[in-house]
């Protein structure tokens, strides 16, 4: 949630142009296939993979799949899926690790590690969004076991996490990863500690981007 803050400040609840909306419905015509989510498929087949800057135009179509509900709940403030698209463009910074779900050939869901700069030891924001048809399967909890190996691996000792006081699931999904929640005025704060680097958790990275790719070039054959 505090990533979507620090960089939506000045962003309200603003109705698009007809120009923006248009632009908006062909960025989410062109990257959402299949229109329909399979939504009994088993979270086994998820693919979780790094996103890059290509994938800034699906970053920009799972924002404007989010409804109002859970975009504020992911950015802690009252803003159009439009306005969350416009976000997308701003991602991708040469700090920022951001993991993607495609549990229907679709990016339906996504996580954001930011690396605080200067911090020592390493600490990192994080933050989540997954599509609502796709929430309470699994996918947050797929991305959360990603992003804390990536992070371990990247020496980040800490981990933050800021949601709304109402929002139980990512306070039981941080939970179930043994953070330790701070109760702040208008906000939970989720604390994860990491250990050091292993080859375990070197290897449970290169085999989830392994896996990702051998199922892109599969997909790409088929
Ligand atoms: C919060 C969010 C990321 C969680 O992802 P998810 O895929 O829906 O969650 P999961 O299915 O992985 O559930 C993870 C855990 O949350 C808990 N949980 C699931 N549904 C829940 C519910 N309805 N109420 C309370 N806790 C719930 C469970 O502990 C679950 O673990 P379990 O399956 O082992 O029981 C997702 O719902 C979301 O994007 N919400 C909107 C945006 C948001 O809130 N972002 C967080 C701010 S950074």
């Amino acid at each position: 949630m505090s990533l979507g803050n620090v960089q939506l400040k000045k962003i309200c609840w603003n109705r698009p142009s007809n120009a923006a909306s248009q632009h908006s419905r062909q960025i989410t015509r062109l990257y959402c296939q299949p229109p329909t989510p399979h939504v009994d498929r088993p979270m086994s087949s998820t693919i979780v993979r790094r996103l890059l800057s290509t994938d800034q135009r699906r970053l920009a179509a799972h924002f404007q799949r989010l409804d109002r509900h859970s975009l504020h709940a992911r950015f802690g403030a009252g803003i159009s899926p439009y306005r969350a698209s416009l976000y997308a463009d701003s991602v991708f910074t040469a700090e920022a690790l951001v993991y993607g779900a495609f549990p229907d050939g679709c990016l339906r869901a996504v996580a954001e590690l930011r690396p605080l700069p200067n911090a020592w030891p390493k600490r990192a924001e994080a933050a989540f969004s997954v599509e609502p048809r796709w929430q309470g399967r699994g996918i947050g909890d797929r991305l959360m076991h990603r992003v804390l190996t990536v992070a371990q691996n990247r020496g980040i000792r800490e981990l933050h996490l800021l949601c709304l006081p109402g929002n139980l699931r990512m306070q039981n999904l941080a939970q179930k990863h043994r953070a330790r929640l701070h109760r702040l005025p208008g906000q939970v704060e989720a604390h994860l500690t990491r250990p050091f680097p292993t080859p375990f958790s070197i290897t449970q990275e290169m085999a989830g981007e392994y896996r990702a790719l051998a199922d892109a070039m599969f997909q790409w054959r088929r």
